[in-house]
């Protein structure tokens, strides 16, 4: 078999990774995440498990059009004999001029731990430079409300990290927190152990497989009324 390889890398490795955290989404599920839900920009994204920021830099990169690999200096297929390395540059060149600006506030997210939104705030500058996505650190059980947001998260999962703890009761609140202070918000949660997925008591309006790094997860919506 002779293999070429026309990407240089894995493509998934966007570039803004500078800084990660325990268990980080891959790239690209998140990208997945984000098209999956639609959301469009025209609602307020919030990621309360931000992690190192992975869903939302994703989110910023689809809401300003700008191409995931933005920030990747070459491709392998560059070097093949019969590019048209002029047509390459006019698709790059208008794919810049579609970029577009966001207003601040439209994505935010926060993690409990100070770690995490370091390395999200180091990830997000790396794309963001006028500082549109804002974070802070904050438990989830701290934060007042979320009405009428887009919530796209993964909670902590049990399975891969290393104290492989029973999170049932943490479910359970997360659950009623999405009940009780997220009115007129959609949420899409992805678990990496779906037996969770009962314990938020919530009726399910989409279950969607999802894989995550051999995690047989799941992408469940929830709408909050
Ligand atoms: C699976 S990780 C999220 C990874 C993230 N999507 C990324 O790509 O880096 C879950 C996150 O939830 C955070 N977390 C756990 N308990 C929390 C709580 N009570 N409130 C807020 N964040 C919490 C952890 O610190 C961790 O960063």
């Amino acid at each position: 078999m002779i293999s070429l390889d026309t990407s240089g890398g894995s493509l998934h490795r966007r570039g803004y990774r500078k800084e990660s955290v325990e268990a980080p989404m891959i790239e690209t599920l998140a990208a997945s995440i984000i098209k999956i839900s639609g959301w469009n920009g025209t609602t307020e994204l919030y990621d309360p498990f931000c992690g190192s920021g992975t869903i939302l830099c994703e989110a910023f990169l689809h809401a300003t059009n700008t191409p995931p690999s933005i920030n990747k200096k070459k491709f392998g297929f560059e070097k093949l004999p019969d590019v048209n390395s002029k047509l390459w540059n006019e698709v790059k060149e208008e794919s810049i001029k579609n970029i577009k600006e966001v207003k601040p506030g439209l994505i935010s997210g926060s993690d409990v731990s100070k770690e995490a939104i370091i390395a999200a705030q180091i990830n997000c500058d790396e794309i963001d430079k006028r500082k549109s996505i804002s974070l802070r650190q904050t438990n989830i059980f701290d934060i007042k409300e979320l009405i009428n947001k887009t919530i796209i998260c993964n909670p902590p999962f049990g399975i891969r990290l290393k104290r492989n703890q029973d999170l049932s009761d943490f479910y359970k609140m997360f659950g009623d927190f999405l009940k009780q202070k997220c009115k007129g918000s959609t949420a899409y949660v992805y678990f990496g152990d779906r037996e969770y997925i009962k314990r938020i008591g919530l009726r399910t309006s989409m279950k969607r497989p999802l894989q995550n790094g051999g995690l047989d997860g799941r992408l469940v919506k929830f709408e909050l009324y």
